[in-house]
């Protein structure tokens, strides 16, 4: 705990996460959700461009997931309809946020709203008009964080997590 606040964004490196920062990534999930991503689901995401990690003096400090979502069946329907009957409704590209943590020992210096804002930019870069997450109801930390950077609560989703957990889904409507 003695880093604390002893760094900011600045000090950190950013890179893109390899298979090789596995192991780091799963220690700070485990320390940092009472649900946390198994080793499979984690490293399906590795190589990604959406996985960004963070390293201190070369010790891997955090990682934030994100990318564009895939339009549901719905989504495709309705536009496959619309298009039939002459009148396109254009798509809209949303992005989302799947996973965001900071190892404890470096929270609370500034690397949580980096790692969100260098990933909103990306998702902007992509093409996102918006952006949605899940956090738990009781994450109020977080919930301040995204708050901070314009997101809002959109819905209550009960049961969202595998330990029964409830989540808000937070929308942010311009990226
Ligand atoms: C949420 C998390 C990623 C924030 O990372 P962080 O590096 O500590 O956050 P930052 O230092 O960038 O702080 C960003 C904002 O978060 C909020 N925040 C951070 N620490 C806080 C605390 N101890 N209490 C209340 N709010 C806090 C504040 O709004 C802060 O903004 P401010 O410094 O302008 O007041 C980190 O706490 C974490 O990894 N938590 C466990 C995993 C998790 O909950 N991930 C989110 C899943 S949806």
């Amino acid at each position: 705990m003695a880093q604390r606040s002893s760094i900011s964004p600045a000090d950190v490196v950013w890179s893109i996460a390899q298979p090789s920062n596995l192991d780091a990534v799963i220690a700070i999930e485990e320390q940092s959700f009472p649900t946390p991503w198994s080793r499979a689901a984690l490293g399906a995401y590795m190589g990604e461009e959406g996985f960004e990690v963070c390293a201190y003096q070369g010790r891997l400090v955090g990682y934030i997931l994100a990318g564009l979502q895939i339009p549901s069946l719905l989504d495709r329907l309705e536009r496959l309809t619309m298009s039939f009957l002459g009148s396109e409704k254009p798509a809209e590209l949303v992005g989302h946020v799947m996973n965001l943590a900071v190892h404890p020992d470096f929270r609370g210096c500034g690397l949580g709203r980096s790692l969100l804002q260098r990933s909103l930019s990306y998702l902007k870069e992509l093409g996102a008009s918006r952006v949605d997450l899940e956090v738990r109801v009781h994450n109020s930390t977080a919930i301040r964080l995204y708050e901070s950077e314009g997101f809002a609560i959109r819905q209550l989703l009960k049961g969202y997590y595998q330990n029964g957990d409830d989540a808000f889904l937070m929308s942010k409507p311009k990226v």
